[in-house]
């Protein structure tokens, strides 16, 4: 697969931390899907959720409304199964990404394990591909999770950077980036798509702009976080500028 110049870097941005903050009050303010409006006319490509199996952010209804009101492109982060699968094939999002999930977690801690779980993946995924909803898996930079993404049925994968963002050392990050940069020309080159995500943040996203396999990353925390200081609109835009 070709890369066409100039290229521009897409931004999906995961409102699920404005949920976060509605729910420790338990009202309706700030509203999800408010924020999601703001995140696309600021020049998101696509709005990103996670229904966890416990509901700590996102909840049934507001996976419902952002259906309506999302025009962009909606990806909804699910785990395994098969309540999330009814659930994505009657929603019809633009896309699903398959995440591992463990209850106790703060939030995901790494790439999907497929070497465990490669038969009943195949399977999972036979629906969406014959619905049309493009499936994308959160998957460590390795090759054979990378080939065997793509034999499972996904049209996409999403790199795992979240090991990168914790590097605090200058060499070892350096290495997570080259695993990334690596695994992402590979992804590309067997005609996957490929978006990065997790822990990206205003410090650590510049040397993602000199991989342009990668079409996308997803980020939520660090932009939510730095909405609070700036507004939305403002910390989405800060965000295109430093990707592109
Ligand atoms: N991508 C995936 C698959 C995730 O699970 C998350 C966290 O929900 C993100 C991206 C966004 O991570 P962060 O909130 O650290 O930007």
């Amino acid at each position: 697969m070709t890369i066409d110049y100039p290229y521009t870097m897409r931004l999906a941005v995961n409102i699920d931390h404005i949920a976060t903050l509605r729910n420790a009050r338990g009202e309706q303010e700030p509203d999800p899907v408010a924020g999601a409006l703001l995140a696309e006319k600021s020049g998101a490509a696509g709005i990103v959720c996670h229904l966890r199996e416990d509901r700590r952010h996102i909840k049934d209804s507001d996976l419902l409304r952002l259906r309506e009101a999302v025009t962009t492109k909606l990806d909804l982060e699910m785990a395994m199964t098969a309540e999330l699968q009814q659930i994505a094939l009657k929603t019809r999002p633009e896309l699903i990404t398959l995440v591992p999930e463990k209850r106790e977690e703060l939030t995901t801690e790494g790439g999907f394990n497929i070497t465990g779980h490669y038969a009943a993946l195949a399977e999972y995924l036979k629906p969406f591909n014959a619905e049309g909803i493009e499936v994308s898996l959160f998957i460590e930079p390795d090759k054979h999770a990378i080939d065997l993404s793509k034999e499972a049925g996904a049209q996409l994968v999403e790199l795992h950077t979240g090991t990168y963002a914790l590097k605090e050392h200058e060499a070892e990050r350096a290495r997570e980036l080259h695993r990334i940069r690596e695994a992402a020309i590979y992804a590309r080159s067997i005609g996957l798509k490929v978006v990065a995500g997790h822990g990206l943040n205003y410090l650590n996203i510049a040397p993602f702009k000199g991989i342009p396999e990668i079409e996308e990353v997803s980020i939520g925390h660090a932009i939510i976080a730095r909405a609070l200081f700036t507004g939305l609109e403002e910390a989405v835009r800060e965000m295109l500028q430093l990707i592109n």
